[in-house]
């Protein structure tokens, strides 16, 4: 649809969807696109324009939150994924790895989206509790994976898009007292309170136990004060925690399942990238930070899925006061879309853009208003660094341990996934050989 709009309309046009008094509008030009990402935060409100998260993530989710609040919140919880703290994980990503391709049947189908998140669950749950595949994570962990695959199926995706927040919310409300129980949507209902209690649970006992010596993020935030010395309510904790644990597993791991579609397309990159690891990483395949810098073409193998098939085809941001973009006057509560699908295949841009080819982004850095896979501005994704460092150590180890093959007779396409786009049929492959 929006390539057909692209066509007819060219490169920005308005929605309306029905119950929204303003329209959607969407740009695709990088002039712009840029000046939504340099627009005055007051002006272009990104958590309001996020209202769908409500119900599930709380209000006091860095993705709802605006304004001081929201630049309050995202100093304090920026820093574990950057640098030094970040690169401390990469021996648990490459460990998550190997445990779930030890798994793998060989010459049976297997759907690997459900492995890939598997792995990048057991990597952000690692990351913010300072534990991974604990057994007392257990519980959290089924919690998490029902919720995900429940809330991303065909009832979980209208219940998201199409119920009005405030109803989304009632409908949680009477379905904790027990209304509803047989309505279709109970099990995600269910999964989330699960969810929602092991979370609470977790943050009492690290109350409980105290954060000394601890340096992972629920103890950080735990330690957290503001500018008047208050600490961070159980309720504040709680969407943060699980804002990072949903918004920090599904979208690395879709990104992978995608990696994994189009290297099985193009058997040619395929075996260059397989021999681009097998030079940098050795024998014993085991991928160390080291390794890194030299996995050019693993790198730009995940830029290059992204670009084709970002997981998520636009970030919004809600018109709080009426302005230009793009030469185009909008009106208070519009909601201002970045369209990441449309830009990203734009043919003035990328020549050939329905093409796989990685090699647009060897040794080259793309202009942030032509590829932004993670939003932009203020507001770009706080995972960026933490999310590409992880799908290269992930997508390395597995091409570093198995061989792959498509799957006979599949045909992978394009579905809706709640929020993200995600290949089809949870992502059919065959494990060929173990190395
Ligand atoms: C391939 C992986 C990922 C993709 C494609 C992705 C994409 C995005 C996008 C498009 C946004 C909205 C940006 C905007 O509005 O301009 C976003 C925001 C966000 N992402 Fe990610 N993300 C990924 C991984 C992660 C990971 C691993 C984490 C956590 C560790 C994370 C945490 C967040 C948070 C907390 C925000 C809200 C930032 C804010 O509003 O200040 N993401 N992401």
């Amino acid at each position: 649809m929006l390539d057909e709009l692209a066509a007819a309309y060219g490169t920005a046009f308005s929605l309306r969807i029905p119950r929204m008094p303003e329209p959607m509008v969407f740009f695709s030009d990088p002039a712009a696109i840029k000046e939504i990402w340099s627009s005055d935060p007051e002006t272009l409100r990104a958590g309001e324009a996020n209202i769908i998260l409500r119900a599930a993530l709380g209000p006091s989710s860095l993705l709802l939150l605006d304004g001081v609040e929201h630049l309050r919140e995202r100093r304090l919880m920026l820093p574990p994924f950057h640098g030094d703290r970040m690169r401390a994980y990469g021996a648990a990503m490459r460990d998550a790895t190997l445990r779930e391709v030890g798994r793998w049947p060989i010459g049976r189908t297997l759907p690997v989206h459900a492995s890939m998140q598997a792995i990048t669950l057991d990597v952000i749950m690692r990351t913010i509790f300072g534990v991974g595949d604990d057994p007392e994570l257990a519980p959290l962990r089924d919690a998490l994976v029902r919720w995900t695959t429940l809330g991303t199926s065909r009832v979980g995706t209208a219940l998201l898009l199409l119920t009005p927040p405030e109803y989304a919310q009632r409908v949680q409300a009477l379905a904790s007292r027990g209304v509803g129980r047989f309505l279709p949507w109970a099990p995600i209902v269910r999964a989330q309170r699960d969810a929602d209690r092991l979370v609470r649970d977790i943050i009492a006992q690290r109350r409980r136990d105290g954060t000394a010596g601890r340096d992972d993020v629920l103890s950080m935030l735990l330690d957290a004060r503001d500018e008047h010395g208050n600490a961070m309510t159980d309720d504040e904790l709680r969407d943060e925690m699980l804002t990072l644990l949903l918004a920090g597993h599904e979208t690395t791991a879709t990104t992978l399942a995608w990696a994994l579609h189009h290297l099985l397309a193009s058997p040619a990159w395929l075996a260059r990238v397989r021999a681009e690891v097998d030079e940098v990483v050795g024998v014993r395949g085991l991928v160390a930070s080291e390794h890194l810098e030299r996995l050019v073409l693993v790198d730009a193998t995940i830029k290059e899925t992204l670009r084709l098939t970002p997981i998520i085809p636009l970030v919004a941001r809600r018109v709080a006061r009426p302005t230009t973009i793009g030469g185009y006057a909008l009106p208070a509560n519009s909601i201002a879309c970045a369209s990441i699908y449309l830009v990203h295949h734009r043919a003035d841009l990328w020549s050939e853009p329905r093409r796989f080819d990685p090699s647009r982004f060897v040794g080259k850095k793309p202009d942030p208003t032509h590829y932004f896979p993670f939003g932009g501005g203020t507001r770009r994704c706080l995972g960026m660094a933490f999310a590409s460092y992880e799908m290269k150590v992930v997508l390395a180890s597995l091409l570093a341990h198995v061989d792959l093959a498509p799957a006979p007779g599949a045909r992978v396409r394009l579905v809706r996934r709640g929020i993200t786009l995600a290949p089809s049929g949870g992502m059919p492959l065959i494990v060929t050989r173990r190395r």
